[in-house]
């Protein structure tokens, strides 16, 4: 069984991921990770995400202990870099077949992303986008970076998830957008385990 949840920044899909993999006995994998992890590796190499063989070279590195430092991975600023590497066609061709194999294993996934059900797995057994207004998305990104030290402020926040937003669904490469066939699901008044349930409804559907 394979279950796609698709949605923009902070639309609390990576905790409904997490917890649809619990229901269903299923691996589980947040593909933004492997982006922030690029993102990350050509930091710390000293290079810039906008270099496109620094990217590419990172890409092809890329190897799962790296998704370990999840903290590191989070961190504010590590969004951005990521959207920058996932726009370049040639870093999201490397990544691919990780995500696919991650899928295909007994006994299945929950992946969660920008393009699960459009791109990486197009054949996946139920399809949820998960929306919210952008407000909602930033307040609870807010909360959960400023619940972790950090210091920034709902205003810098929300500017993060437009400008992402923005870049996610312009790309030329798998652009962020509900798969034809993908159920929609808008959080934006729904706590976590409203959420939740409204999934498994969904899913029981499918
Ligand atoms: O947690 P949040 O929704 O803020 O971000 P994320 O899911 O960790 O993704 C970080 C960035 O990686 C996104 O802004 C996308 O540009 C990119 N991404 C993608 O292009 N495709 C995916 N399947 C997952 C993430």
């Amino acid at each position: 069984m394979i279950i796609a949840i698709d949605g923009p920044a902070a639309s609390g899909k990576g905790t409904l991921a997490r917890r649809l993999a619990v229901r269903y006995g299923l691996r589980h994998l947040d593909t933004g990770m492997l982006y922030r992890a690029v993102a990350r590796a050509v930091i710390d190499a000293g290079a810039d995400v906008a270099d496109p063989a620094a990217r590419l070279a990172a890409a092809r590195a890329l190897d799962a202990a790296q998704l370990r430092d999840a903290a590191s991975l989070r961190e504010p600023g590590m969004g951005e870099a990521a959207s920058i590497v996932a726009a370049d066609p040639a870093v999201r061709a490397e990544i691919l077949a990780f995500q696919r194999d991650f899928a295909n294993r007994p006994p299945g996934a929950v992946l969660d992303g920008r393009d699960i059900g459009s791109v990486v797995c197009p054949n996946a057994d139920a399809k949820i986008f998960v929306t919210a207004a952008p407000e909602a998305r930033a307040e609870r990104r807010w909360r959960e970076l400023a619940g972790n030290g950090a210091e920034i402020s709902y205003e810098q926040v929300l500017d993060d998830i437009r400008r992402r937003d923005a870049r996610d669904t312009s790309r030329a490469v798998a652009p962020l957008r509900p798969a034809d066939d993908a159920h929609l699901l808008d959080t934006t008044d729904l706590d976590i385990e409203a959420a939740f349930r409204a999934a498994v409804d969904l899913i029981s559907g499918s």
